[in-house]
């Protein structure tokens, strides 16, 4: 990744995250062969309880989940990239009683926090189900291990990849029906995905790329799951100088986006709040210092499709 020249644990990371090296890309680095992945996901899984903590107290949880339930008819919800389940925690809380709220996250130690927040019952098959591999080429491959996923009441959570075909939780989502909701809110993903044959495959460049790789397949996943009618909710962080301009950008690109498909852009909504203080948490830093100092926010686009 070309991150460590040089660097002693104490100096800053030559990474964007505002981080010491030491806290950041040097424990990545400095895992045993095949540990790489294992390394990350723990350390990120660790990372995201400040930024998903600070978040729920600023009351962003709660807000995004009430503006898709006063949608009304959410009974079943995909949530994708659910982390440590902080999102369906607050939509259990907004939407009416017996909601069918299913998460996926890429890694197994958010899952695991995410059982834990939720008290979700937790099928030994829906969880830690992928095996991952280091190649000749120093690349990661990430594979599932055989069995069948079970469908809980009320949450389910289970450890798949939005980006690696997953025949069970498509069988699962058969057997669901179509959707009333796809959320996905906060995308980020841990620090080693560089080294994946994922990233290679899909020429992932950096975070802002896995975004829109994340997004496109999201609406994939919308195109084929949801209901006429139905919403896909994205929740984005960016810095603006104010929520006019966040509004007015964020729905300019998605409206783009959104071109020629069967799915219409109904609301943006920008709501202000502070990220963990410099050197906690997770931040999203541009390369752009002047875009850093502007104030940030989370952009809540609820999309209907048609
Ligand atoms: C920034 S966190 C947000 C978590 C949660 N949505 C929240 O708002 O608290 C992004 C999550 O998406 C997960 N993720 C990233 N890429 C993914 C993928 N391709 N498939 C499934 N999960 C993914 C990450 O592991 C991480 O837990």
């Amino acid at each position: 990744m070309g991150l460590s020249i040089d660097l002693q644990p104490d100096d800053l990371c030559g990474c964007t995250s505002g981080l010491r090296y030491g806290e950041c890309h040097k424990p990545i680095f400095d895992a045993p062969d095949g540990q790489m992945l294992a390394v990350a996901h723990r350390q990120y899984a660790a990372m995201w309880a400040t930024n998903a903590d600070r978040y729920k107290a600023q009351g962003l949880y709660a807000a995004q989940a009430q503006e898709l339930a006063t949608k009304g008819g959410i009974g079943r919800v995909l949530d994708i990239g659910c982390g440590r389940g902080h999102g369906l925690e607050a939509l259990r809380m907004a939407l009416p009683h017996g909601a069918l709220l299913i998460g996926i996250d890429e890694n197994s130690d958010c899952i695991s926090a995410a059982l834990t927040l939720l008290d979700a019952a937790s099928p030994p098959h829906n969880r830690d189900r992928m095996k991952d591999e280091l190649l000749k080429n120093g690349l990661y491959r990430s594979t599932y291990r055989p069995g069948e996923l079970e469908l809980q009441d009320g949450v389910t959570l289970i450890h798949s990849d939005l980006l690696v075909k997953d025949q069970p939780l498509q069988t699962l989502l058969d057997s669901v029906g179509q959707l009333d909701a796809i959320t996905l809110w906060f995308a980020g993903v841990h620090k080693a995905r560089s080294a994946t044959e994922l990233a290679k495959h899909f020429e992932v460049e950096g975070d802002a790329d896995h975004r829109e790789l994340v997004e496109d397949f999201t609406l994939q996943i919308g195109h084929e799951r949801l209901r006429s009618g139905g919403w896909l909710q994205l929740v984005i962080r960016a810095g603006f100088q104010d929520a006019g301009m966040a509004q007015s950008e964020m729905g300019r690109i998605y409206g783009d986006w959104l071109q020629g498909q069967p799915f219409v852009l109904k609301t943006v909504t920008a709501r202000p709040y502070d990220e963990p203080q410099q050197g906690q948490g997770i931040s999203v830093k541009s390369l752009a210092a002047e875009v850093n100092q502007l104030p940030n926010f989370a952009i809540s686009l609820l999309i209907q499709k048609v």
